[in-house]
């Protein structure tokens, strides 16, 4: 965990990865969690002012968030960065979180295309002003990361260690993948199967995460009991000139969650996606909505999350 994460007493001193956090802090934020998905409500954030900037788009995260921190009674501004001026006139994300840490930010949800941006914002904000990372580019996204392993244990029970895992699809693209990646082996998680095309989950790829791959779909579904699915991200693949040599059809026809492919999956086992979706591409329309499917799950559990991660970091006491 960066040394910028954590406070000497180890509580947290800003979100940015889950990459090293101490099972202890996951617990709690999960202990947290387990407080606001019962239904409890807590105006925690009264009096604090709370500072969205996104630099990209964002259904599920920046609304997720907007809307615990007015649950937990705090003030929110949204900054969207894709159409205001301060991207446009060129000021630097570190003016930028300077400029509203100035007007008294407790915390700022963070969104931002390049590796790494969290941690810049994280070196130049004020002590006792928070970041939390709400996506950095291919890098991390720590709090989808904890909303999918929650909404694991929410249907598993607390013990996933025996759970077998594939994330499949543009994992080279996904911070959502690295950040399950993360979570789940500090939960114990051994068996966790990588697979897509070699253009999309690469070998190399795959050995530097420590996971294992696989480019047959079909091989790497055989018994586990958690789909992740993964969109492809045309965005970024366009962004860093890469390029997928299929059409959309031949995508899901060779690496796409089907419903022949569901079929064939253990009884038990789910299916989930960080969303947003691309129907017909990885994901077959029916099966996104089957009964196998917890992606609204994933939503509805994200809210408790982002509860728990505001209170910890955020509230006085
Ligand atoms: N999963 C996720 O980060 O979705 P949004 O881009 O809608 O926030």
């Amino acid at each position: 965990m960066p040394a910028e994460q954590q406070n000497p007493d180890g509580s947290l001193a800003h979100l940015l990865t889950l990459q090293d956090m101490p099972l202890a802090t996951a617990e709690r934020l999960f202990s947290l969690a387990d407080f606001y998905a019962a239904g409890n409500r807590a105006r925690r954030l009264r009096g604090k002012l709370l500072v969205n900037i996104f630099f990209e788009s964002s259904t599920r995260t920046r609304t997720a968030f907007e809307a615990a921190s007015k649950q937990l009674g705090a003030d929110v501004v949204n900054l969207d960065q894709i159409r205001m001026a301060g991207a446009t006139k060129s000021e630097s994300l570190e003016d930028t979180v300077r400029t509203v840490s100035a007007m008294g930010a407790a915390g700022i949800v963070l969104r931002h295309g390049e590796d790494g941006a969290a941690h810049k914002a994280a070196a130049v904000a004020p002590a006792g002003v928070v970041i939390i990372n709400g996506g950095d580019g291919c890098n991390s996204h720590p709090t989808q990361g904890l909303t999918d392993a929650y909404t694991m244990r929410q249907h598993f029970g607390k013990d996933l260690s025996k759970l077998s895992v594939a994330i499949v699809g543009d994992v080279l693209h996904s911070r959502v993948a690295r950040s399950n990646l993360h979570i789940l082996r500090l939960l114990g998680v051994d068996d966790i199967r990588l697979a897509g095309p070699e253009q999309l989950c690469p070998s190399a790829l795959a050995q530097q995460l420590g996971a294992t791959v696989n480019h047959n779909i079909d091989d790497a579904l055989a018994g586990v009991d958690v789909v992740m699915m993964l969109r492809i991200q045309r965005e970024r693949i366009q962004a860093l000139n890469r390029n997928v040599d299929m059409s959309e059809a031949e995508y899901l026809a060779q690496y796409g969650l089907t419903e022949a492919r569901a079929a064939a999956l253990k009884p038990s086992a789910v299916v989930m996606h960080p969303g947003p979706i691309n129907r017909g591409v990885e994901i077959a329309d029916s099966v996104a909505d089957s009964k196998r499917s917890l992606i609204l799950q994933q939503v509805h559990y994200g809210m408790a999350i982002r509860m728990a991660v505001l209170t910890d970091l955020i509230a006085d006491e």
